[in-house]
């Protein structure tokens, strides 16, 4: 019955896995999409056509259902929903975050839980609003921690047991509730009560509190995003780390007459034409899917292929090592995702200790690239290149006779000797015309290159057209007047 998680590839905290529940195993980054049983615009076995591998449901909404509660208890979930793949239920704590109250206890709903067969037990945690002071913060947490205490110790170390992250927007009481859902003994964590971050587009905020969680969750934590089902922030979640989705975007979008894209959603009354490939879009145009009877539905069923179209090409870019560059494209179809992006760069010296060593490209895509994993991890390597005693650094011009060593430049990550030419990330960086920020953070490695090396005279060859940046960048270093 246990949970397992393993990790097969890697890119920034990003990780493509294999989640075990019991004997069935799901490929992650995933996404659950949200099953209401009273209300299913795409039913459980077309999803799983779909390449849908599991699904989360509510296990709240079945217990108080007069019509599902005794069928999913006599037949199970999996008969009731007709799915074979895993199922996850979440307790009450949704309509506990909305309604204030649920009829039911701790242990009555993961008992439920348990009698109706679900793959994935969820306690009742309790999400905290990001409205909320921190001494509230703090006491709901330790009822959180409690629960989750009290669920190992009812159900046994084994039994299949999501342990939550709260701790509202409190970098601190996140980190400490992470540390204990470890300490417990969780091996699946979902990261709770970010819907209201989300909704509001407070990315910035998600992308800190997301951040102080895996600061103290362990890498072999599968970490599961509370809620989370707009495409457009998969690549910035799956980059910190986040491995699980889960939403009811596509069919509450789909009511509302929205139609999903990984870059944003649009009002159905605004399209003129289907910016997709899906069958549903290849065979009505906007105008008849607009007019359709079953409008609603083929919404949820564009909105659903859109979003694990999303998901597979997150996958694919974490095995190129490309995921950066999505997350680039992605945050910059808007500017509060954008404010997210730039936050996950500040962590950046704290990501790139996890970040692979090798990609299969670098494309600049503008000053943010400078900040990115790679170039750290790069400066950071400068210092173990052993140098000779006189060493020239070529920036743009010919190298000269004379030297110990004679190193070039590729900005931005800067000086690098002739043997790491084809190596990443050198070799394979794509750069356009050079630009000041490139050259600037390139210069940072010439600093950290002479830091190292004070047993090193550098030298410095640069042209007219960068001399005045790098004299800014490099004060008091020497530059050489021949001719270049
Ligand atoms: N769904 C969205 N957010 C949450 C959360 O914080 N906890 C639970 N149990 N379900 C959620
Ligand atoms: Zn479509």
């Amino acid at each position: 019955m246990a949970i397992a998680f393993e990790s097969l590839y890697s890119d920034i905290a990003g990780r493509i896995g294999k989640l075990t529940v019991g004997k069935k195993t799901i490929r992650t980054p995933a996404l659950l999409p949200v099953i209401n049983p009273h209300l299913q615009l795409v039913t459980p076995k077309e999803m799983a056509s779909m390449g849908v591998e599991a699904l989360i449901t509510n296990a709240y909404i079945f217990s108080q259902s007069r019509q599902f509660r005794e069928r999913a208890l006599a037949e199970g979930l999996h008969s009731v929903l007709d799915f074979s793949g895993v199922i996850m239920t979440d307790s009450g704590s949704f309509q506990l975050s909305v309604y204030g109250e649920v009829s039911i206890t701790n242990t009555e709903t993961l008992s439920f839980q348990r009698d109706i067969g679900s793959d994935i037990w969820v306690p009742l945690d309790i999400p905290t609003s990001p409205t909320a002071d921190r001494d509230t913060t703090a006491r709901d947490l330790a009822i959180t921690l409690q629960r989750l205490a009290e669920a190992k110790e009812v159900f046994g170390p084994d039994a299949p047991l999501a342990g939550p992250v709260q701790g509202g927007t409190f970098e601190d009481l996140r980190e400490k509730s992470a540390r204990e859902v470890m300490d417990l003994g969780f091996p699946f964590c979902p990261v709770g009560a970010v819907v209201p971050l989300m909704e509001s587009y407070r990315y910035r905020d998600l992308v800190r509190v997301v951040m102080a969680s895996k600061r103290a969750l362990s890498p072999s934590a599968c970490v599961h995003l509370f809620g989370a089902g707009h495409p457009s922030m998969f690549a910035l979640a799956t980059a910190m780390g986040c491995d699980l989705f889960d939403s009811a975007a596509y069919a509450l979008y789909a009511k509302d007459g929205r139609y999903l894209t990984a870059h944003g959603s649009y009002r159905i009354e605004d399209l003129v034409d289907l910016p997709c490939a899906c069958s549903v879009c290849r065979s009505h145009s906007a105008e008849e899917l607009r007019a359709a009877p079953d409008r609603e539905r083929l919404l949820a069923l564009h909105n659903l292929y859109v979003t694990l179209a999303e998901i597979s090409r997150v996958r694919q870019a974490i095995v190129d090592g490309t995921l950066w560059e999505l997350v680039d494209e992605r945050c910059r179809s808007h500017p509060r995702l954008l404010d997210g992006y730039r936050e996950l760069l500040s962590h950046a010296p704290t990501l790139a200790g996890h970040d692979r060593v090798s990609k299969r490209r670098f494309f600049y895509r503008g000053d943010e690239s400078c900040l990115r994993t790679e170039v750290i991890r790069y400066q950071q390597q400068l210092a173990r290149l052993p140098l000779g005693q006189k060493v020239l650094v070529v920036l743009d011009g010919k190298p000269s006779e004379g030297y110990d060593d004679t190193l070039f430049f590729r900005p931005p990550f800067g000086p690098y000797p002739v043997e790491l030419k084809e190596t990443f990330p050198i070799g394979p960086c794509e750069i356009p015309e050079w630009d000041a920020a490139m050259v600037r953070k390139g210069c940072q490695g010439i600093r950290i290159l002479a830091d190292t090396h004070p047993g090193s005279r550098i030298v410095l060859a640069c042209s007219s057209r960068w001399e005045g940046i790098v004299r800014q960048e490099l004060s008091g270093m020497e530059i050489t007047d021949d001719e270049v």
